[in-house]
C-alpha cells in the first residue's frame, strides 16, 4: 500500500505528534511503500523566520530518524524540493469549490489571527501532497481528518471531470492517541503553536522539564484516577498518555494507579515519560553531529519522490489538455 503523511517543520514536535502520526508510521514502514514529507510550504502560511527554516527542516528529519524511521525503507524529503507539489496544488485549485475551503475547521481557527489566501488553500496543497503519490492511506491525528476527506473529494471531482486519474485516499487514525490534549488546558489539543510551553511535552524535553511540566499539569478537584473525558479531561488525558507510553490498556492503568493521589500519579507519568523519551534524546544527540548524513538522506528521498511526482504530473497535464 502507498502511504503518505507529513509534518510541518516549524515548532518542536511533541508527544501528540508522536502518538497521532509518527508511531503509526513506524508500524507501517515495514510492509508498505511509505513517503514521509516535511511540509515546509505549509509552514510558511503563518508568520515564520526564513533564517531558521532550513535548520528546522533538518531538525525534523533528525526526529524522523531518531523515532526509528528507516531511510532504506521509506522516502523522507522536504516538500518544496519537489516542485510538482506546488504545480498540482494550482491545478487542483481549479476543481475545488471555495465553500468547502471556508468550512474547514483549521482555516476558521487560524484565519482569526491571520487571514491569508495561503491559509485558505492549505488543504488544496495537502490534497496535492497526497494525490501526487497515488496514496491509499494517510496516517494522521484526528485534527487532519477533515483535510484528508477534502483531498478525497477533490480527487473524486477531478476524476469525474477529466477521467480516472487519482486514487481516492483514506484517513488512518490511531486507536488511541488520535487527539492528545494540552496538559495545561485539557479542553484544547496539545499543539506546537500554543504559546504556553507548559502545555506540551516535546520529544526532546529534558527530564527536568518533563517533571516540571507534569507536576503543574491541570487535573480536577476530585481524587479518583478514572477515565472520564467529560468530567475529568485532565486525568483522562494523563491516563491516555501513560497507557500509550506503557503500552497498556487504560483499564489496567486505572487499576495500577488505584488509591494513589493525583500528585503521585503525575509523578508516575513523569518518570515513565522521562524513561520512554530517553532513547529519542540519545539518538538525536548522535544524529545532530551527523548533519552531512542527514542532508544526504533528504537529498536521496527528494530524488526518489521526484521520479514518482514527475510521472504522475505527466498524466495529470495530459488529462487536463496541458500537453
Ligand atoms: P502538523 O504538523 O500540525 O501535525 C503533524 C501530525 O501530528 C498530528 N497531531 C496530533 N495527533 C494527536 N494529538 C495531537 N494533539 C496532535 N497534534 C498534531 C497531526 O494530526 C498530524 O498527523 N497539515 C498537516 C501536515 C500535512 C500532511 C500532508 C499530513 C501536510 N500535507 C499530507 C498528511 C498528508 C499538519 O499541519 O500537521
Amino acid at each position: 500500500m502507498r502511504i503518505f503523511s507529513g509534518i510541518q517543520p516549524t515548532g518542536s514536535l511533541h508527544i501528540g505528534n508522536y502518538f497521532g502520526a509518527i508511531k503509526q508510521w513506524l508500524d507501517l514502514q515495514d510492509e508498505n511503500d511509505c513517503v514521509f514529507c516535511i511540509v515546509d510550504l505549509h509552514a510558511i502560511t503563518v508568520p515564520y523566520d526564513p533564517e531558521k527554516l532550513q535548520k528546522l527542516i533538518l531538525e525534523k528529519a533528525i526526529v524522523y530518524l531518531a523515532a526509528g524511521l528507516d531511510p532504506e525503507k521509506v522516502i523522507i524529503f522536504a516538500q518544496s524540493k519537489v516542485k510538482e507539489h506546488s504545480e498540482l496544488c494550482w491545478l487542483l485549485n481549479t476543481v475545488t469549490p471555495l465553500g468547502e475551503l471556508y468550512r474547514m475547521t483549521q482555516f476558521k481557527d487560524k484565519a482569526k489571527k491571520n487571514e491569508k489566501a495561503g491559509l485558505l488553500n492549505y488543504p488544496v496543497l495537502m490534497a496535492a501532497d497526497i494525490l501526487l503519490y497515488d496514496t491509499e492511506t494517510v496516517p494522521v491525528g484526528e485534527d487532519q481528518k477533515q483535510h484528508v476527506e477534502i483531498a478525497r473529494d477533490i480527487a473524486r471531482k477531478f476524476n469525474r471531470s477529466f477521467g480516472e486519474t487519482f486514487v481516492l485516499p483514506k484517513v488512518k487514525l490511531p486507536k488511541y492517541g488520535a487527539r492528545v490534549m494540552s496538559i495545561a488546558d485539557p479542553k484544547k489539543k496539545m499543539s506546537k503553536s500554543d504559546p504556553d510551553e507548559k502545555s506540551r511535552i516535546s520529544l526532546f524535553d529534558s527530564p527536568e522539564e518533563i517533571r516540571k511540566k507534569l507536576k503543574s499539569a491541570i487535573t480536577d478537584t476530585g481524587k479518583t484516577i478514572k477515565y472520564d473525558e467529560l468530567k475529568k479531561p485532565g486525568i483522562s488525558n494523563l491516563l491516555t498518555i501513560y497507557s500509550l507510553l506503557a503500552e497498556k490498556e487504560i483499564k489496567d492503568v486505572e487499576k495500577e494507579m488505584k488509591g494513589k493521589s493525583y500528585k503521585a500519579f503525575k509523578e508516575e507519568v513523569a518518570e515513565l515519560t522521562v524513561l520512554k523519551l530517553e532513547p529519542f534524546r540519545k539518538k538525536r544527540d548522535e544524529l545532530s553531529g551527523r548533519e552531512v548524513y542527514v542532508r544526504e538522506i533528504l537529498r536521496r528521498g527528494e530524488e526518489k519522490a521526484r521520479v514518482l511526482a514527475e510521472s504522475k504530473m505527466d498524466d495529470v497535464r495530459k488529462k487536463m489538455g496541458l500537453r
